[in-house]
């Protein structure tokens, strides 16, 4: 492996998300929804699961042809046991230029005041909190498991006490469900630290009931927002990041550092799939090229059956650079009750 590959739209591969289990202790209704995610969904069986030296393997094999971040989601990512473990074997690894690779977990946040300390001191460099809303009763809506607000609250100063100190936290805003909490939240993290991104929410999966008007396009979200706290667009950040930076501003109209900044992910109104240099790795060690593939690549099959590291490296690399996909860019122009939306996988699967 050369660390340079590119797919067939010239796309590196840089960016590695891991599920790492399909199980959740919420049921966001975008995401898992409880009819369908009820008590006798059939989960993977544990043997199914990558375990954490076959996770670390691919991971390796990975940077080895160019990944430089790798994230860590589920489902809810604290539910695997001793994840920590995971998180020290990955912090073990280099990338082709032998640096250690940015290391990063996406979290619910319920189990993260407890999980925090032992999950830094492993080697995590930091953490991405989903957070829907403020207000307790909208929250417990959300994550409809009547899940209170406070304690991912408390989660987040967790992870700032531990040293996580570069927190960001995700709330996915479905308008006419927990759009009016888009004001309050800016408010509340405004000048914490935390950076706060808004995030369109999209048709992901085959079982949330997507629908183009629940959708609150960013370009709206970020009038209603100015409307009370002056903001100024920022340039981007990494080439091909997720979210346009807007950062608040001062009296004179420049950004202010200390008050902080806030993104939104457009994947639906503004879909960044020219960039897209994501790969994802399923909880059963399948790889999948896009959020919205209908399959995946088999690797535990590799694993599983003894072949080498460089055969596995050698199965990747073509696989990588025949990708074409492109979804989110080709969504307007395909029928609206795209039928093969039945056969997504799910998020909770293929990781977020
Ligand atoms: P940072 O490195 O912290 O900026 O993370 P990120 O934005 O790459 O990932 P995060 O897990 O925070 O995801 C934020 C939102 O963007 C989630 O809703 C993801 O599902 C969505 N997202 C991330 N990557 C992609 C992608 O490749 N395509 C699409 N359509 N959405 C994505
Ligand atoms: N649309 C947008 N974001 C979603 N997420 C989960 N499902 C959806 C959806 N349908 C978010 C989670 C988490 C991130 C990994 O993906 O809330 O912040
Ligand atoms: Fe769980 Fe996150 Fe999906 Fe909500 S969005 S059900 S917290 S995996
Ligand atoms: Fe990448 Fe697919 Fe998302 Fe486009 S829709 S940005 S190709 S994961």
């Amino acid at each position: 492996p050369t660390g340079r590959l590119a797919d067939a739209r010239g796309r590196p591969l840089r960016d590695l998300r891991i599920s790492v289990t399909d199980r959740c202790n919420f049921r966001c209704n975008y995401c898992m929804p409880k009819e369908v995610f009820h008590r006798d969904y059939p989960y993977l069986p544990h043997g199914a699961l990558l375990r954490f030296e076959e996770i670390t393997r691919l991971a390796r094999l990975f940077l080895a042809h160019g990944v430089r971040k790798i994230r860590l989601t589920g489902g809810e990512p604290l539910l695997r046991r001793n994840l920590e473990e995971l998180v020290a074997q990955l912090a073990q690894l280099r990338t082709v230029d032998g640096l250690a690779p940015e290391l990063t977990l996406t979290t619910n946040g319920a189990l993260l005041a407890r999980k925090a300390r032992a999950l830094k001191d492993a080697g995590l460099g930091r953490v991405t909190v989903s957070l829907d809303a403020l207000d307790d009763a909208v929250f417990r809506r959300m994550n409809d498991v009547d899940f209170p607000v406070a304690q991912v609250l408390h989660g987040i100063e967790a992870a700032h006490a531990a040293g996580l100190s570069q927190v960001k936290v995700n709330m996915v805003v479905k308008r006419g469900s927990n759009d009016q909490e888009v004001l309050p939240m800016a408010r509340h993290f405004r000048g914490t630290g935390s950076t706060l991104r808004f995030i369109e929410y999209m048709d992901v999966g085959a079982t949330n009931g997507w629908r183009m008007d629940e959708v609150l396009p960013s370009a709206e979200l970020i009038e209603r927002l100015r409307a009370e706290l002056p903001l100024v667009a920022l340039e981007p950040g990494a080439p091909a990041e997720t979210a346009a930076r807007w950062g608040y501003a001062d009296a004179a109209g420049r950004h202010d550092p200390a008050l902080g900044e806030v993104g939104v992910i457009s994947s639906v109104t503004r879909p960044f799939c020219h960039a897209c240099n994501r790969a994802r790795l399923s909880t059963e060690g399948r790889l999948y090229l896009c959020l919205f593939a209908t399959q995946g690549y088999d690797l535990r099959a590799l694993l599983r059956g003894g072949a080498s590291d460089a055969a596995i490296a050698s199965a990747i690399a073509p696989i990588w650079q025949g990708r074409t996909d492109r979804y989110s860019e080709l969504r307007s122009s395909l029928p609206a009750d795209a039928s093969q939306g039945a056969r997504r996988v799910e998020m909770s699967y293929i990781g977020g």
